[in-house]
Parts: C-alpha cells; sequence; structure tokens
C-alpha cells in the first residue's frame, strides 16, 4: 500500500472516531479533548489547543496539549478579527504567513511564535466563528502539506459542529429550567389561590371551620397509602380542598342552620356539588379529574347517593377517597346539633358503611395510615393534629383499627372469590 494511501485511510479512520468521540452524550470537555488528540496524533504535530470565543474578549481555553493553558487565555479576540477569519484560506492561517490580512495573526504575531503555534484555523459553524484551533509544527518538521491542511480542515470543522451542538444543547436545558421555574411558580399560584377559596367557603360555615383544609389532608393521606403518585396525590389534595366549593352558592342560613334543616333546605343544599362542578369544569387545573371529584363526593356505592345516583364502579376512585374524607370528618368534629362521636363509634359506622357508602379498599387504606401514625410509624403526627391530642388515645384504638382491617379485607377476598 502506498504510503499516501495509508495515511488516507489512517485519516479516514480519525474522522470516524472523531465523529464518535462527539456524538457521544459523555462529558464536553473530555469529548474536545480527545478530539484534540486525535487531530494532533493523526498529524503527529507536537502541541496544540482548542479555544472558545462565542463573543469578543480573551480566549477561553477548553483543551490544550504541549502549551501553557495560561499562556492559551493571555491572547485576546476582537469582533474585528473574528469576523477577518470568516472567508479566509487556511493558507492564510499560518502564523508565518506575513502576506495574512488576518488582523488577529498579525497583532498576536510574536507572541504566537514564540508559543510554538504555527497554525490558528478557526471552528466556523452557520456563518460563525465558534472558536479557534491553534496548532504547532509537525514533529518531522515538515511543513503542512495541501493534504494536511484538509484533514485539519475536516477535523476541525466536526469539533466545532460538537461544540456548536454543545452550546445549543447548553441553552436548550437552561431554557427548560426556566420553563420548569416558570411553571413550578404557576402551580405555586395555583395552589396558594385553591388554599384561599377552601377559606373563604370555610368561613361561610360557621360551624366546619377549616374542614376543607382536613377533607384535602386526609385525601392525600389516604390516596398516598393507597400508592397514588406524588402528582396524583397533589391533585387530590386540591380536590379536597375544593369538594365544597359549590356551597358558595347555597343560601349562608341554611349551611349556618343550627338544627337539621327541612326537605326544602335539604334539596337546596345537595345543590351544592354540581354547582361545584359548574365553577369548577371551566378552569384549566394541572391535575386531572377535579370537577369531578368536586362533583361525586356525595355518591354512595349503593346508588343512594347524589347528584347522579352513581353506583360503585361509576364513582370515580378520587370522589370514594373525597367522601370518605368528607364524611369522616364530619363525624369527628362538632357540629351545632351534636357532638362529634367516639372513635370507636366512627369505626363502627365505617364498617357498616363499606360497600353501601364506602369503597371498602378506600376505608382500609385509611385505617392503615392511622394505624401507621398511632404505631408512631410516621414522620409526624398529622391526623393527630387534626383530632386533637386525645383523640387516638388508648389501647383499644390499635385493636379497632387492626379489626376493621382484618375484616375489611376478608370483605374483599370474599368478593373476589365470588367472580
Ligand atoms: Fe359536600
Amino acid at each position: 500500500m502506498e504510503p499516501s494511501t495509508q495515511k488516507l485511510i489512517h485519516t479516514f479512520g480519525a474522522l470516524a472516531d472523531l465523529g464518535q468521540e462527539i456524538a457521544g452524550t459523555g462529558d464536553f470537555t473530555e469529548m474536545v479533548r480527545t478530539s484534540l488528540h486525535l487531530l494532533l496524533g493523526t498529524l503527529a504535530l507536537r502541541r496544540g489547543a482548542v479555544v472558545d470565543c462565542s463573543g469578543a474578549g480573551p480566549l477561553r481555553c477548553v483543551a490544550v496539549w504541549g502549551l501553557g493553558e495560561q499562556a492559551v487565555n493571555s491572547f485576546d479576540i476582537d469582533e474585528g478579527e473574528m469576523e477577518s477569519f470568516l472567508g479566509c484560506e487556511i493558507a492564510d492561517s499560518l502564523v508565518k504567513n506575513s502576506s495574512t490580512a488576518n488582523r488577529f495573526l498579525t497583532r498576536h504575531h510574536d507572541k504566537l511564535a514564540h508559543e510554538g503555534i504555527e497554525l490558528v484555523v478557526p471552528m466556523i459553524v452557520r456563518g460563525e466563528v465558534t472558536g479557534l484551533v491553534l496548532l504547532g509544527g509537525k514533529a518531522s518538521g515538515e511543513e503542512f502539506s495541501n493534504d494536511d491542511f484538509e484533514t485539519i480542515r475536516a477535523m476541525v470543522r466536526h469539533i466545532g459542529v460538537g461544540i456548536h451542538t454543545h452550546r445549543l444543547l447548553e441553552q436548550l436545558a437552561q431554557r427548560a429550567g426556566e420553563n420548569r421555574r416558570l411553571y413550578d411558580e404557576l402551580r405555586a399560584i395555583y395552589r396558594d389561590t385553591v388554599r384561599a377559596f377552601a377559606a373563604a367557603i370555610d368561613i361561610k360555615d360557621k360551624y366546619t371551620q377549616g374542614h376543607s383544609e382536613r377533607v384535602g389532608k386526609y385525601s392525600e393521606i389516604i390516596a398516598r397509602e393507597m400508592g397514588w403518585s406524588e402528582e396524583e396525590v397533589e391533585g387530590i389534595q386540591i380536590a379536597g380542598y375544593l369538594h365544597d366549593i359549590g356551597k358558595l352558592i347555597v343560601d349562608r342560613d341554611i349551611i349556618n342552620a343550627p338544627y337539621r334543616i327541612d326537605a326544602k333546605s335539604s334539596s337546596e343544599l345537595n345543590r351544592h356539588p354540581s354547582a361545584g362542578y359548574e365553577i369548577l369544569a371551566p378552569i384549566r387545573h394541572p391535575y386531572a379529574d377535579i370537577p369531578l371529584m368536586a362533583k361525586h363526593h356525595h355518591e354512595r356505592l349503593d346508588g343512594r347517593g347524589y347528584p347522579d345516583g352513581l353506583t360503585d364502579e361509576q364513582i370515580p376512585l378520587g370522589a370514594k377517597i373525597v367522601s370518605l374524607a368528607d364524611s369522616f370528618d364530619a363525624m369527628t368534629t362538632d357540629r351545632p346539633y351534636r357532638r362529634r362521636r367516639s372513635f370507636e363509634d366512627v369505626v363502627q359506622d365505617l364498617r357498616e358503611n363499606s360497600g353501601k357508602q364506602f369503597d371498602g379498599k378506600v376505608v382500609a387504606a385509611f385505617a392503615r395510615a392511622i394505624l401507621k401514625e398511632v404505631r408512631g410509624e410516621t414522620k409526624d403526627r398529622r391526623i393527630t393534629k387534626m383530632l386533637g391530642k386525645s383523640y387516638l388515645e388508648g389501647e383499644h384504638v390499635e385493636t379497632l383499627l387492626t379489626d376493621l382491617i382484618a375484616d375489611l379485607e376478608a370483605d374483599s377476598h370474599a368478593k373476589a372469590q365470588t367472580f
């Protein structure tokens, strides 16, 4: 094989390696360093550097070999000099070319020669100088041939594209980060607005202070226990906060009646889930199904709920969770016409109404979450904080919960066997 053919194959191989290096997703500086080594190795050059000049000012060394990094960084470039690289021939980039019109080379001529740099090649991508490649002479002392120039041009172009792509990706990542921040901000604003609404709903109902907020928190606890994703858990918390938003259109006297209300007032009050849906449906919520959870939080598994009399499978799981959270809070807080019920009483209610009003799986999940807290297995005692310190005290509480969970699991097991 002729030496020139051999060289061509060698160069071709180096270019392929370079392409692979640049396309790799690894470390950027490492990519440029390896590319420089490939270029120097292919032509047996003594030294070289790849510098970044995305703007005027001092050159920023990205990779260097056989030269002092500080020496490279001490060069500077201005806008005009960057432009003078555009459209110039590679021979014009030879430092020793005394007739070169390149201003950067003429201004830095002595210093470049002193550092042993013989060639300064611009990396031009999309009509802009992305950076420069500074190259020392050949180890053999030979002059650069036209073939060498071709190789240098091809490899430098490859490196330039690599750097350019890297910059674009960096800009994209930055923009994605900014978008993420904006999105997070919007979500925070949305959450604050929702909390303000919840407070507005609760203020209207003077006997159930903090009800919406507690329903939001109980719903979140149940959903998390059921293995919902963080995003879904956030969504159901919002649904809990907003489930009674329809009460904003119900007469204040009906909501605040200090006695059990009559049939007419009751049907007026029962409009609130549908009214809530009407209010929430036109809003673009960052979470799915919030209007539906508000609409169906008074449905029952046996079809005796409202507004649509849906049965078990027709009721969205989120609405079942909010429904349980809502009833649990109603049973465990004082109302004008009755004191709150004992925990034993509440557990009995949940047992009796599982499969009729409540979904047994949801009740079991809530019971497990309470049990974990009672046993001290949770980081903070959120349920205790809402119920008051003494409500879950006593050994019987743990037994009540374990029995309830066992019964519900036996039920769901028996149900699964029938199908
Ligand atoms: Fe309600």
